[in-house]
C-alpha cells in the first residue's frame, strides 16, 4: 500500500496556468490534454461561448453549475505522469479566486504573446506565484506572427520580474518568416512547417550550428548567419541554467513556441516534467507536512458556491497536501474541530466531473459542502492537528458603498454579506465606529459586485444599492500598536477595518500611499494581509 501511494505521489505534477487574456491559454491547455490523449478534438476545453460570455450569461452558466467548475481544474496522464493543471480565469473572471488557486499549484507555466509581453494581468498573476518561490516556466507563444524581438523579451522579463531567465530553445525568425526553434541543450532544429496541426511528434533535425551546409538548408544562410550569432551572444551574456534556481522561482526556463500550430508543445511538456518535482511539502506552524507521509492532510483554497438557492450548498475544492485520501473515511476538520466524511468527492478530468474513492497529494478534490468549511481551512486524520499557513487575503482593486435599500431587511441584509464575505467570494470593510448598513465592499475583478448583488437578491431576497467608490488600493497597516487617527494622510485617504478588526487604509492613488509612507515614518503597509492568526 506503502509503495504503491509513493508511486501515486511520486509521479503526480501540480501547476497553474497564467496569462494575460489571449495570449494563449485555452489553446495551450487544450494542446496538453490533446497530447495526454485527455481529449480528442480541440476546441473541447472551453466552447467560445463560456470563454468570452457577457455578464449576463455569466449567471446563467453559473446557475447550471459546472462551467467554471469544470473547467477551473483538469487532471491528464503524460508519459507515465499524472498531471493537474489549474486553470487562473481570465478578464471577466478574474477574482481572488485566480489568486488563491495560485496557492494550490507547485509551479506555473507563463504564457505570453510573443508580440505583447509581458502585460497587467501576466504581471498580477506573476507577483503572487513569486511570493512563494514556486518555479515559473515561460512559454512565449504566436511565434508564427510577427513579434517582439526575443532579447527584448527576456530582457523585460528580468528586469520587470526580477528573475533570471534561460531560453531552452531559440527562434529562427518569427512570423512568415518563422523557421522553427534551436534546442540549446540538444543542439537540435525543431523545423516549422506545415505539418503541425496534427498530434504527431515534432519532427527534430540533429544539426549543430558548425553544420554549416545542413544548416543553411534547413534555414537558409542568413538565418543560419542570424541564429549562430545569437545563440554565441545568449551563450555569453545569459545566465548559466541551474535546475536549483529554477525550482526556487529564481530563474525561469523560456520555451519559445506556436500552441495554436502545435509547435514546441511536446518539447516544452518534457523539459517541464524533467525540471518539476513531485508534490511540494506544505508547511504547519513551521514545520514541514511531507507529501510521501501516510496521514492524510489537505486545505480548502476555493469554494464555489451553488447558485440555485433551492440547495444552498457549496464545493469546497481541497488542494491534498500529504498522504492518500480515501472516500468515505472520517477526517478531521480542524478549524470545525469535528470529524467528518468528505462527501460526494470528485474530480475534473478533462470535462467530466467524476465521484472519486480515492486520490493522491498533489491532487485537488471538490467536495460537498454543507457550510462548514471556509478557505484556508484544514482536513487532516483524526487525531492530528495540522493548520497549514493561511491562504493570504488579497488586496482588492475595486470597491462599493454597498446599502440595503429596504431597512426591514437588516438582518438578512447581513447575514447574507457575512456569508457571501466568508466564502471569500468579496472583502467586507467597515468605517471604526460606523453601522452595519453600509457596506464598504472591495473586490478583485467587477464581475464580482454582479455577483454579490445577484447573489443577495436571490439566496437572501435583499435589494441593494451600489455607489461606486473612487478608492482603488488598500493596505493593511502592518505597525503595531499605531494610533490610526494620528497618522498623516491625504484628505482622501480613508481609515477602515476588515471582518477581523485589522485597520487598513484605502487610497485613490499610489501616490497617496507614497505620502502616507514619506509623512508617517514609522507606518509599515502591505499588500496582503498573511492571515497567521487562523
Ligand atoms: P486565452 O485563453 O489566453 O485567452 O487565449 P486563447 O487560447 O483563447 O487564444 C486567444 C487567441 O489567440 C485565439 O484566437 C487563438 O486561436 C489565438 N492563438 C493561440 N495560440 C496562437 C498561436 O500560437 N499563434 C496564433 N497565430 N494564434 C494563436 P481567436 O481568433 O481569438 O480565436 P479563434 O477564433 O482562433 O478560436
Amino acid at each position: 500500500m506503502n509503495e504503491q501511494m509513493n508511486r501515486e505521489i511520486e509521479r503526480r505534477r501540480t501547476f497553474a496556468i497564467i496569462s494575460h487574456p489571449d495570449a494563449g491559454k485555452t489553446t495551450l491547455t487544450e494542446k496538453f490534454l490533446l497530447y495526454g490523449g485527455a481529449i480528442q478534438t480541440a476546441g473541447s476545453v472551453k466552447g467560445k461561448a463560456s470563454d468570452r460570455h457577457a455578464v449576463s450569461d455569466w449567471m446563467d452558466l453559473e446557475k447550471q453549475r459546472g462551467i467554471s467548475i469544470t473547467s477551473s481544474v483538469m487532471q491528464f496522464e503524460y508519459d507515465g505522469f499524472c498531471i493537474n493543471i489549474l486553470d487562473t480565469p481570465g478578464h471577466q473572471d478574474f477574482s481572488e479566486d485566480t489568486y488563491r488557486t495560485l496557492m494550490a499549484a507547485d509551479s506555473a507555466v507563463m504564457v505570453i504573446d510573443a508580440a505583447k509581453g509581458i502585460e497587467p494581468q501576466t504581471r498580477k498573476l506573476f507577483h503572487v506565484c513569486a511570493m512563494r518561490d514556486i518555479p515559473i516556466f515561460t512559454f512565449i507563444n504566436k511565434m508564427d506572427r510577427e513579434s517582439r524581438d526575443p532579447f527584448d523579451l527576456l530582457d523585460e522579463l528580468e528586469h520587470e520580474f526580477g528573475i533570471g531567465t534561460y531560453a531552452m530553445n531559440w527562434p529562427i525568425g518569427c512570423g512568415q518568416d518563422f523557421k522553427g526553434v534551436y534546442d540549446r541543450d540538444k543542439h537540435l532544429i525543431y523545423a516549422f512547417g506545415d505539418s503541425h496541426r496534427g498530434r504527431e511528434k515534432l519532427h527534430a533535425i540533429e544539426c549543430s550550428l558548425d553544420d554549416t551546409d545542413k544548416l543553411d538548408s534547413i534555414i537558409g544562410e542568413t538565418r543560419r548567419e542570424e541564429l549562430t550569432e545569437q545563440v554565441e551572444l545568449l551563450d555569453g551574456a545569459s545566465f548559466d541554467f541551474d535546475l536549483e534556481k529554477v525550482r526556487h522561482g529564481k530563474l525561469s526556463p523560456v520555451f519559445f513556441g506556436s500552441a495554436l500550430n502545435n509547435f514546441g508543445i511536446e518539447p516544452f511538456l518534457e523539459s517541464f516534467l524533467k525540471m518539476t518535482t513531485s508534490p511540494l511539502p506544505r508547511t504547519n506552524g513551521g514545520e514541514t507536512v511531507d507529501p510521501f507521509s501516510e496521514d492524510f492532510s489537505a486545505f480548502v483554497f476555493k469554494i464555489q458556491a451553488n447558485m440555485n438557492k433551492a440547495h444552498r450548498d457549496r464545493i469546497a475544492f481541497f488542494r491534498i497536501c500529504s498522504g492518500k485520501f480515501e472516500r468515505g473515511k472520517e477526517y478531521y476538520h480542524v478549524q470545525g474541530g469535528k470529524t467528518a466524511k468528505l462527501s460526494q468527492p470528485q474530480q475534473m478530468m478533462a470535462q467530466q466531473r467524476e465521484v472519486i474513492d480515492e486520490a493522491y497529494a498533489g491532487d485537488i478534490i471538490g467536495v460537498f459542502d454543507p457550510g462548514i468549511f471556509s478557505i484556508g481551512d484544514t482536513v487532516c486524520e483524526p487525531g492530528k492537528k495540522i493548520r497549514f499557513e493561511g491562504i493570504p487575503t488579497f488586496a482588492p482593486e475595486h470597491f462599493a458603498l454597498v446599502e440595503q435599500t429596504d431597512s426591514m431587511k437588516r438582518k438578512q441584509f447581513a447575514k447574507g454579506m457575512e456569508q457571501i464575505a466568508q466564502e471569500g467570494a468579496i472583502q467586507i470593510f467597515f468605517e471604526p465606529g460606523g453601522g452595519l448598513e453600509k457596506v464598504i465592499v472591495g473586490v478583485v475583478g467587477v464581475l464580482q459586485f454582479e455577483v454579490l448583488e445577484y447573489r443577495l437578491k436571490n439566496e437572501y431576497g435583499v435589494d441593494v444599492r451600489r455607489t461606486g467608490l473612487s478608492y482603488e488600493h488598500i493596505r493593511w497597516i502592518e505597525t503595531p500598536d499605531i494610533d490610526v487617527k494620528k497618522l498623516n494622510l491625504t484628505s482622501d485617504t480613508k481609515w477602515v477595518q476588515d471582518v477581523r478588526g485589522n485597520d487598513l487604509l484605502i487610497f485613490t492613488s499610489e501616490w497617496n500611499i507614497r505620502w502616507a509612507l514619506e509623512h508617517n515614518p514609522d507606518l509599515k503597509l502591505e499588500s496582503f494581509s498573511r492571515n497567521t492568526e487562523q
